[in-house]
This record gives C-alpha cells, structure tokens and sequence, in this order.
C-alpha cells in the first residue's frame, strides 16, 4: 500500500492498494468521526461494489445515476442534490463519490454545492480516474456549449484507489486509462515511458499509479487553480475535446486523449519543436495499448471544438507541446498556428 499526501487548499491523503474497499469505513469514519455518508455511484459500479462500500459504513445512503458522459450534466447534478436534501445531509456529513470520472467530477460538484460544501471522499474505481480525476479537486458538469464549463476548484477529503477494481474493468475503459498514464510519462518522466515500454504492467501497477499521482501531487501543490504548470497535465486535451465534441462525447475519453496527443506530437516534429524520438515512443504505447491515433473529422471541425477549449484567453490558447522524451512546454500560441499544427497533425 503507498499513501501519498496532497497539500493544496486542503491537504489530504490518497492511499493505493488492495482490499481498500472493504475497510473504506473505517478509514473515512477515523477521519470523518461521527459523520453520516451518502454513497453517489452510477448504474454501472454500484451494482459491483456498493454492498462492499455501503457494509462497512455504519449509516450510509446511497444516490445511483445512470452510468455515461451524457448524465454529466447540470440537470442530473441537481436531482441528485435534491436526493441528498431529502435524505437530509447537513454540513457535518460527507458525500462518497464510488465510480469513474463521471461519478468522481459530479460528487465533487456535489458536495462542493451542497449547503455551501460538505466534506467528499473520492472512491475512483477506473484507472483513469484513479490517475486523475480524482485528485486535485476539479469538479464539474458539461454545458452544451462545452465540457466542464460547470464547476468548481474543490478538495476531496481523502482518495482511495483500490486497485481491486481495475479487474472488473472493460478493456477499453482499462487502455483509456493507459492514455492517461502515458499522458504522465509525456510531460513529466521519461522513465515512466520505459516502463510502460518494458515493464510489467499489471505486476507493477500499483507503482505506475502511485508514480502518477506523485506527479499530480507536484503539480497541483504549485498550481492549484491551473493558472500555470497544472496546465501542463491537458497535453493532448485541446484537441482531444474537440475530437470528443466532434463525436458527440461517445467515444471515451482517454480515446480523445490519445488522438489529440497523437496529432499535437506530430504537428510538433513537423515544425522541428520536439524529437522524433517522442512520436515514435508514443506511437509504440499507442499501439500497445490499442489506443486510436486517428479519427475520421476534418481539421475545420476540429479546429471548431478545441476554440472553446478552456485554456483559450481571447484569440490565444495555451498548447501543451512536447519537446524531448518525458518533457513538455507551454506555449501561448494563436488560433493560426494552432490551425497550422492540426493540419500537420492529421496530414497523410
Ligand atoms: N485533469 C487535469 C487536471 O486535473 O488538471
């Protein structure tokens, strides 16, 4: 088991290991003493795991949305507040938010809201939640106009990763993790690249999570607010959202990632601004992992999505490029240079 401790606006821990869910009571009750927990978790997880949680919480209610991106969304997040109201929650008492990264961005939400904010204990039970998501105190819902452009910067209380969930996962939803992973190994560590070239994977998986959330620690402990370095964590995000968008939000996530990563990296080597050596190590991991590189829409439509792209600040938009294996930049840029990258992105 590793814990690693968060310090931002809140400081708190994120344990990974085994066998965590069983004992989550114990662990949330020792920090939370006395409180009252509703479990929020999605059609998919709760049936799998919410007897598990639910047995080793003296009181807890629980709150079950539909499972998918598309329930990510203001109207979902208020019913469920509404639930909470109703099972009559006050301040001293605690959301658990028990699933993937829908679940994990609407508990926080949730309980960033709910009577001006109650404490919340993120449960990711994906990989890529548990990577990311889940740390760092990003909450939000989807507006039509964009994704995450609903939210809030908001702690959780205490992260716990229970590596024992990743068995159940769907292969795709397993390798869109793996999008993120490598996404960490991109920005921040080469090593981590080699590892995930030559190491066993599965034998060394708890040290390839804990790796991650080391380099989110680092990250959000300078720039929480993500008005700098944090932004370095959305390398591959601009036009992974737009391809997203592009696809009406139904491929996942980490499938967006790994194509926007794809296409930025090579836009970058075309302009002589990062090695070779990147594309060719990320073009190995992409393909090991069976993740996408490419998709079917236009530069134009691409170039459509990732304007809204959060970073944008009037007809500039900070771009995550990379430079040498395990390093990447920020780099103000505007929307003709963007437009000039995409195409040799995506060029034959
Ligand atoms: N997922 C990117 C961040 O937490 O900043």
């Amino acid at each position: 088991m590793t814990t690693i401790q968060v310090t931002a606006s809140r400081t708190y821990d994120v344990v990974i290991g085994r066998n965590l869910l069983v004992d989550a009571g114990s662990r949330i009750a020792s920090l939370l003493f006395g409180r009252r927990a509703v479990i929020l978790s999605d059609s998919n997880v709760f049936p799998i795991y919410g007897a598990t949680v639910k047995q080793s919480l003296e009181q807890s209610g629980f709150s079950i949305f539909p499972a998918g991106e598309s329930q990510k969304n203001p109207q979902t997040l208020l019913s469920l507040m509404n639930e909470v109201g109703q099972y009559g929650l006050t301040r001293s008492d605690v959301v658990i938010a028990l699933g993937g990264g829908v679940t994990g961005d609407m508990g926080g939400l949730l309980s960033a809201l709910y009577l001006r904010g109650i404490a919340c204990v993120q449960i990711p039970t994906s990989l890529l939640a548990m990577v990311d998501s889940s740390v760092g105190g990003k909450t939000a819902v989807n507006l039509p106009t964009g994704k995450n452009q609903m939210g809030t910067f908001t702690q959780p209380h205490l992260v716990l990763c229970d590596l024992d969930c990743l068995a159940t996962l769907p292969t795709a939803v397993y390798a869109e993790g793996m999008a993120e992973i490598i996404k960490y190994g991109m920005i921040k560590s080469a090593s981590l690249l080699q590892q995930l070239q030559t190491g066993d994977i599965d034998k060394e998986i708890e040290n390839i999570v804990s790796q991650c959330i080391s380099i989110k620690r680092d990250v959000v402990a300078c720039d929480e607010r993500d008005t700098g370095e944090r932004q370095l964590l959305n390398f591959g995000h601009t036009l992974g959202h737009a391809v997203e968008s592009c696809g009406n939000y139904q491929m996942f996530h980490g499938e967006g990632v790994a194509i926007g990563m794809w296409m930025i990296t090579r836009g970058a080597v075309a302009k002589g601004l990062c090695t070779p050596e990147c594309l060719s190590i990320l073009g190995v991991l992409l393909d090991k992992f069976n993740l996408p590189k490419t998709c079917e829409f236009t530069p134009e439509a691409l170039l459509a999505g990732a304007q809204s792209d959060k970073k944008r600040d009037g007809s500039a938009i900070t771009l995550v490029l990379p430079s040498i294996v395990g390093s990447c930049v920020l780099c103000k840029t505007d929307f003709d240079e963007l437009e000039s990258l995409l195409r040799l992105g995506v060029a034959p």
